[in-house]
């Protein structure tokens, strides 16, 4: 949900550099029609005489009458724009209109009058002429004496403006009105983003009263109805599939030379505006126009789609371009590139929101001015500045009504790929907050009113209006909620796990200005439980189970507490375990207060762990005594269960690691890697021993071998070595990890051998 800076800004850079007349073979643009004079600086007409002549056939015109008109001159042209104008009435624009023009011209509707009221070149093949000829007709209603007047265009750099012919004298001038009726009406903006899209300068501003420009549009049926000010002569609003005003369909509203107003369509195509004939069109339809107190105001409907030429379908997204200007004293609107904006992402009219422009958007980077003041305001580092510092910042400022109708306005900038504010009732929970999310993505989640945003220097950056009360989906802003501040990376168009997230330490109602704080994400409990687990795991248990496997024949007949040392150790180490695994998933479910979804796996398999933790003592305390028929069941058993245990212990660790409220640096994953490739070099040295011991057996008969009832081999060290095989053993590993034969050390495999029994010869 932000936009790409447009190239809007060269458009109308260009529009504005070669709105020349000359420049343009295929016709002059709309700048031209009324002084039709070049609005270029640096191209200045000529100051000669005139080598070029209009010359009519009649010297007075009656009613209706046709008359015509010819431009001819001593040196050829290659274009002209030529109309009719009142020589001394106050109907000043082009009067009559042309019916027969030549080779090379084309119909211009100028504004004020009727279609065709003004002729240009259309001279693709920039042909020289010597004459062009043209028919005009007078208007029915007598504007008075008139001239014909023209720009011509001899070539590139060479123009003569106001070339006229000798008057031509008609009927005393007649009282013409025109425009529509008007009547006094405001516009106001009651609704704006609940029941009608709006935008406005400035934002904050109330109507049509106050104002510099407002667009408001409210889609019924198979209409929109549209209302438009301006503090300012004329008013429009165009639809576009791109960022520029080329094949713009625009809806103008202008005020003309008598302060009455019409409605006027137009439709931009090379550089050049089109005035469309609304005559006869009933697609859309004045409701209401006036020109009062230094604006012009309007109302219209439109239908949302038109088999007219060049009515874009406005069930579909377009860029909203607004403008408003001046008027030439006879009603043509003046084009400034200042005042004219862009939405910055394509707009459904039919979406009730507060649409902001690009321009608006680009210049801002997000401020703590008056935070706490005028907006509540948090941010990651506490004493960042603005958007451009700060790591995270949210501001919220209620604007507007007070109650459930107000709207808030939020701002949120991260130098991460996204920011969020969320809302939740519980503390640290993330299920069932909303959140409102600030990323790098399109198209915008359709939940906001409004949002604008950019990305630029590395910083991302959102403004959003929402309805405190929108629908049951949302957040009811009247009440207070928990916020919650996150931010985090992205992968592609999908907002990856925050990187960051604390929560407001109290319940915030954000339609009051205050001091925000937060403290960090309560991850104290998690966390605990995640340390527990992986001491319980990682450590006791795997040592323990080293214990079994290993240090028996280390420990051999050695005695502590009863019992013989490697099993004194094992049961410690596994009663460990199992406690430390119960306590740790207490801390989790009293954190949790629930089963969470949201972990996934996690919980499944760390109950599954906890099952075959619990199994493992009882197993224990029942099993048969060595050399009982069934002792081997249990010893199966009890290996098969406590390497299961293991492994979904390590697993859900994995699983455990890798969920956000977890918040955990990636090293912890590195960790937990580094642990299963040492687990996998002890499990493959084993492997690797016992293959060697295979072959080995085959011309050996292991020392001091003999098999117990269970058909295991029964394994007693010689007394005295076992110290020197546990050393034997530690310099096979360290000559393995060295990638040093080891196979040729018959010391170390030979304790090895006696090692792969699992059973107890020292419990009682
Ligand atoms: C002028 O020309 C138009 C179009 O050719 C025609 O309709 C109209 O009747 C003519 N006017 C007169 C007075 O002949
Ligand atoms: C119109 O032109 C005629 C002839 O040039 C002139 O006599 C007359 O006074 C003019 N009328 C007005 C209102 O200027
Ligand atoms: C453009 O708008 C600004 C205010 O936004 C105004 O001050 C300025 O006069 C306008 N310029 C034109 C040419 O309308």
């Amino acid at each position: 949900m932000f936009f790409l800076i447009s190239s809007f800004q060269v458009t109308l850079f260009l529009l504005v550099k070669f709105s020349i007349l000359w420049a343009y073979p295929s016709g002059p643009p709309l700048s031209t029609c009324e002084f039709m004079t070049p609005h270029h600086p640096e191209n200045k007409p000529q100051t000669t005489v005139a080598p070029y002549n209009i010359t009519v056939s009649k010297s007075s015109y009656t009613a209706g009458e046709n008359l015509t008109v010819t431009i001819s001159g001593t040196k050829t042209f290659k274009g002209f724009i030529l109309q009719a104008q009142g020589t001394n009435s106050p109907v000043a624009w082009p009067v009559g209109v042309f019916n027969e023009i030549p080779d090379g011209a084309q119909f211009v509707y100028c504004s004020g009058g009727e279609p065709k009221n003004t002729v240009a070149h259309n001279n693709p093949s920039r042909t020289n002429w010597n004459s062009r000829q043209f028919t005009w007709m007078a208007p029915a209603k007598s504007p008075g004496n008139i001239t014909f007047v023209a720009t011509i265009v001899e070539n590139y750099n060479t123009f003569w403006t106001k070339v006229e012919s000798s008057v031509v004298a008609g009927p005393p001038a007649e009282d013409v009105t025109r425009g529509a009726p008007t009547e006094s009406f405001q516009i106001d903006k009651t609704g704006c983003g609940k029941t009608k899209g709006c935008y406005s300068l400035p934002p904050n501003c109330a109507g049509s009263s106050d104002c510099y420009y407002l667009f408001t549009c409210q889609v019924s049926g198979g209409s929109v109805t549209i209302e438009m000010s301006a503090k300012q002569r004329w008013v429009a609003v165009a639809f576009n599939d791109q960022k520029k005003m080329d094949k713009m369909d625009a809806i103008m509203c202008v005020t003309m030379a008598t302060n009455l107003a019409e409605l006027r369509h137009y439709y931009s195509h090379d550089h050049n505006l089109v005035r469309q004939n609304l005559a006869g069109n009933s697609d859309i339809t004045l409701t209401k126009i006036v020109y009062e107190d230094g604006g012009i105001k309007c109302k219209l409907t439109r239908k949302l789609t038109s088999s007219e030429a060049h009515f874009r379908d406005l069930t579909k997204k377009w860029y909203l371009i607004f403008s408003h200007g001046k008027t030439s004293p006879s009603g043509s609107a003046q084009y400034h590139y200042d005042n004219k904006t862009f939405t910055g992402d394509m707009v459904d009219i039919s979406v009730a929101a507060v649409l902001v422009d690009e321009k608006s958007q680009t210049k801002e980077t997000i401020s703590k001015d008056g935070c706490g003041k005028t907006k509540s305001c948090y941010s990651e580092p506490d004493s960042c500045k603005s958007s451009s510092d700060c790591d995270y910042l949210v501001t919220i400022k209620p604007v507007g009504d007070k109650g459930e109708s107000g709207e808030v306005e939020y701002e949120l900038s991260t130098k991460k790929q996204w920011a969020a504010i969320g809302f939740n009732k519980e503390k640290n929970k993330m299920p069932d907050t909303d959140a409102l999310i600030c990323a790098d993505t399109t198209p915008r989640p359709a939940s906001l009113d409004l949002v604008s945003g950019e990305s630029k220097g590395g910083v991302l950056s959102c403004r959003f209006r929402r309805t405190k009360k929108k629908d049951d989906k949302m957040a009811d802003l009247t009440e207070k909620w928990y916020l919650v501040y996150a931010s985090g990376p992205m992968s592609g168009d999908t907002i990856g796990k925050h990187s960051f997230r604390k929560t407001s330490s109290e319940m915030v109602k954000v339609d009051e200005v205050g001091v925000l704080g937060a403290e960090d994400e309560d991850s104290g409990m998690i966390k605990a439980h995640g340390c527990l687990m992986v001491i319980a795991w990682v450590g006791f248990a795997s040592i323990g189970i080293f214990m079994a496997r290993y240090m028996k024949v280390a420990f051999g007949e050695k005695v502590l507490l009863g019992t013989k040392a490697w099993f004194t150790f094992h049961r410690s180490l596994m009663v460990l375990t199992v406690l430390v695994t119960i306590i740790s998933i207490i801390i989790i479910f009293v954190h949790a207060g629930r089963w969470t979804k949201e972990a996934g796996a996690h919980p499944v398999t760390g109950i599954i762990v906890l099952v075959l933790a619990v199994i493992q003592p009882i197993m224990a305390l029942f099993r048969p005594h060595p050399g009982e028929a069934n002792r081997y069941i249990f010893n199966w058993a009890h290996r098969g269960v406590g390497l299961s245990a293991l492994i979904m212990a390590v697993v859900t660790v994995f699983l455990g690691i890798r969920l956000p409220d977890a918040s955990l640096e990636d090293s912890a994953l590195y960790a937990m890697i580094v642990y299963c490739v040492g687990v996998a070099i002890v499990i493959a040295f084993d492997i690797f021993l016992s293959l060697k011991k295979d072959t080995r057996s085959a011309s050996f008969t292991p020392a001091g071998g003999d098999k117990d009832a269970g058909g295991h081999v029964q394994l007693e060290p010689a007394a005295g070595d076992q110290f020197v095989s546990a050393r034997q053993l530690m310099l096979g590993f360290l000559r393995l990890l060295k990638g040093e034969p080891t196979n040729t050390n018959i010391e170390v495999i030979e304790p090895i051998n006696k090692l792969v029994e699992y059973s107890s010869p020292g419990r009682k």
